[in-house]
């Protein structure tokens, strides 16, 4: 009894603290702890209520996803229905709502305004302060019980805030999906080829629809509640009193609400949102206008379906029809290939629309879009606008399937799509859609290091056509670049002389600096020291490069397609003509005949060096012959350790690993250069 009572104030006492992080995390958008602190409390509770199940409550933080899935939705019949609104769409029709509206209560009034978010309805019935049932609207009168998908969105509370709580309040809000979530869970389903949803707000739909909670769980869900049905036991009097309560209480109520003194105020707000709804994370429709006062609503009353006492002011619409002349393919800096629509020019949201992005392959299966067909397009948000699904039944039989092409529409290059990956990208070196980039990255620390070769001087290089490819900056003429605005004679001969220098750089940062797709650094090192020389290299098999350390099938897959291409081995031999370094250790300071002390050896280095910094350990390591590694393994044959060294010091004295000191390192190097 008495472990049992201990057992029952812990877990009362961590289910406050975790409803309390929730609500400051879900709700405030403002967290206190740590996400891992917040893993521990979660944990402690789940291992006492395991140890205790009869001390579960359905209210409490670990019951979010519960239940089975459902064979069906129950109903639920609402003690007060829930209305729709009539709309205005222009101002002369919200002042005419103000007119009636002053009529009708012979004054002037307060209005409350608020962002009409394109989602769901969505209503929750709590007694006691305790969450038992949430339905959708339906027809108003009868919605159907989704109490089970509901209690997975993390901002509704399972339980309210605060004493005193009513026994009975039914609260009303909007259940939708962000644009971030929206665009997430469209790219999983493009990837594995489900359908994809039209809209923000039918995936938030179709996600409180599900059978299987757990479902609902993954779809990242919010809501915003904005009102208050049926109620016992607390006293309101104004709209905006009800929106204080219910952010008491602990749900989450959007920001930006305000309250308008007049018409006029009410119209500035509209506008204002309205310039900024590209830049809200959800879609909205429009803007719901409603007196605020609540003696004033019920006398005002409701004709049929809608209330007199509220008005949605009505945005254009962010979706539109229209027809796809054709697609194309668009090559990014990057070699990503995009295939865009060209479209019969149409307005959407205040702008005129003629391209749509169809993303990449997967997406373009997935909506299915022929050239000819009539098309649903959307643009929401800052975004670029998109295709949203063909209009099948007006499919004439004329229209044409598009597949993205084998080669690039710009270069020639052949395309390539590795496993795992949504984008096909074109990997041509010399690629004048991806040359700026790519030479920027091939002149960078790390890779050529050409000491001055920036962003702004490849850009002019490539401007004034001197350089079509990364071998041409080999072949650079002095009076060429002379012509060149800002580029004088000593700036044109530090630059040849810098690119000069390149050319001794080692296999590895050749190799890196080819940009071969996957292929970084690291695994650059692996290549250069298995192949030793280029011509190896390019020779190999897909067998023979997976032998090679770090290279999975992916990463071979990239350089037997790089390696494959006629533009890439021109750019290669272009390279080794000029006097590009193509082989592993010429230029080393140590010869390849002396024993290499290090010779197969597992490197790891921890602390700080006293002369070196950890990139210089790191290279004297790989040119002793030893590899580095960065976690202390059985594997591993040495450890070097400098000042303070952490917690791989004290794994290597455990495992019995042999520790070498600074000191030791350099006697290995001098012993090497003897
Ligand atoms: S008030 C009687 N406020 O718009 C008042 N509705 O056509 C009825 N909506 O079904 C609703 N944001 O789903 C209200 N701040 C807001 C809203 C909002 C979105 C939706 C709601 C309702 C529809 C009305």
């Amino acid at each position: 009894m008495e472990r049992l009572e201990k057992a029952r104030q812990e877990i009362a006492a961590l289910s406050e603290q975790l409803r309390y992080h929730d609500y400051r995390y879900y709700v405030l958008d403002s967290p206190e702890i740590a996400d891992a602190e917040y893993d521990q409390l979660m944990g402690r509770l789940r291992e006492l209520e395991a140890a205790y199940p009869e001390l579960v409550q359905p209210s409490s933080p670990t019951q979010r996803v519960s239940g089975r899935p459902l064979a069906g939705f129950g109903q639920v019949e609402h003690r007060i229905p829930l209305l729709s609104l009539d709309n205005a769409t222009t101002q002369e029709e919200l002042w005419d709502f103000d007119g009636r509206i002053q009529r009708w209560l012979q004054g002037p009034v307060i209005y409350v305004v608020e962002p009409k978010i394109d989602g769901l309805a969505i209503s929750l019935t709590y007694e006691d302060g305790v969450f038992v049932r949430g339905a959708t609207r339906g027809d108003g009168e009868r919605g159907e019980d989704i109490t089970q998908n509901l209690r997975t969105i993390n901002s509704i509370p399972l339980r309210l805030r605060g004493e005193d709580l009513p026994p009975i309040m039914e609260v009303r809000g909007e259940a939708y999906m962000d644009r971030r979530a929206f665009d997430d869970l469209n790219r999983r389903r493009g990837e594995m080829g489900e359908t994809l949803f039209a809209n923000p707000r039918n995936a938030a739909a179709g996600s409180l629809r599900q059978l299987d909670p757990s479902v609902t769980a993954s779809r990242r869900l919010n809501v915003f509640m904005y009102a208050i049905g049926y109620y016992e036991g607390i006293e309101l009097t104004t709209h905006w009193q009800v929106l204080e309560y219910l952010r008491e209480v602990g749900f989450r109520v959007n920001p930006l609400i305000e309250r308008c003194s007049d018409v006029e105020a009410v119209w500035k707000y509209c506008e204002r949102i309205e310039s900024q709804r590209d830049e809200l994370v959800y879609d909205i429709d429009g803007v719901v206008v409603k007196v605020d006062n609540l003696a004033a609503q019920a006398a005002l009353g409701a004709t049929g379906r809608s209330p007199r006492w509220a008005i949605a002011f009505k945005y254009p619409a962010e979706e539109a029809t229209t027809i796809v002349e054709d697609i194309i393919v668009q090559v990014g800096r990057t070699g990503a290939l995009t295939p865009l629509a060209l479209l019969t020019p149409v307005e959407v949201a205040g702008s005129t629309v003629s391209r749509a992005t169809l993303h990449n392959a997967d997406i373009l299966r997935a909506k299915d879009v022929r050239i000819g067909d009539t098309v649903i397009i959307r643009k929401a948000g800052d975004v670029i606008p998109e295709i949203v699904m063909p209009v099948e039944s007006k499919r004439t039989g004329e229209e044409r399937v598009f597949t993205m092409p084998s080669h690039c529409p710009v270069c020639n290059a052949e395309v390539q799509r590795l496993p795992g990956e949504a984008v096909t990208r074109c990997i041509g070196t010399a690629c004048p859609a991806q040359l700026v980039e790519s030479l920027v990255h091939f002149a960078a620390r790390g890779a050529m290091d050409i000491e001055g070769l920036g962003p702004a001087l490849v850009s002019q290089l490539v401007e004034a056509g001197l350089v079509k490819d990364p071998a041409d900056l080999y072949y650079l003429d002095g009076s060429a670049l002379r012509t060149l605005p800002r580029m004088g004679e000593k700036s044109v001969d530090n630059l040849l002389r810098a690119i000069e220098a390149s050319k001794s750089r080692p296999l590895a940062r050749v190799i890196y600096a080819l940009g071969i797709r996957l292929v970084g650094e690291a695994a650059s090192r692996e290549l250069a020291m298995h192949f030793q020389t280029m011509e190896h290299m390019m020779a190999a098999s897909r067998e023979e490069l997976q032998k090679v350390d770090l290279v999975g099938d992916k990463i071979a897959e990239s350089v037997i397609a790089f390696m494959a291409e006629p533009q890439n081995r021109g750019v290669i031999e272009r390279l080794a003509r000029s006097g590009v370094n193509m082989s592993e250790a010429t230029e080393e300071v140590y010869s390849t005949e002396a024993p290499s002390p290090l010779a197969g050896k597992t490197v790891v280095l921890t602390g700080s060096l006293r002369r070196y910094t950890r990139q210089e350990a790191a290279e004297l390591v790989r040119a002793l012959g030893g590899k580095v590694t960065s976690s202390v393994s059985r594997n591993t044959d040495y450890v070097v350790a400098g000042q303070d060294p952490g917690s791989k010091y004290t794994r290597a004295q455990e495992l019995g690993v042999k520790i070498l000191s600074e000191a030791d390192l350099e006697s290995l190097v001098e012993g090497r250069s003897q």
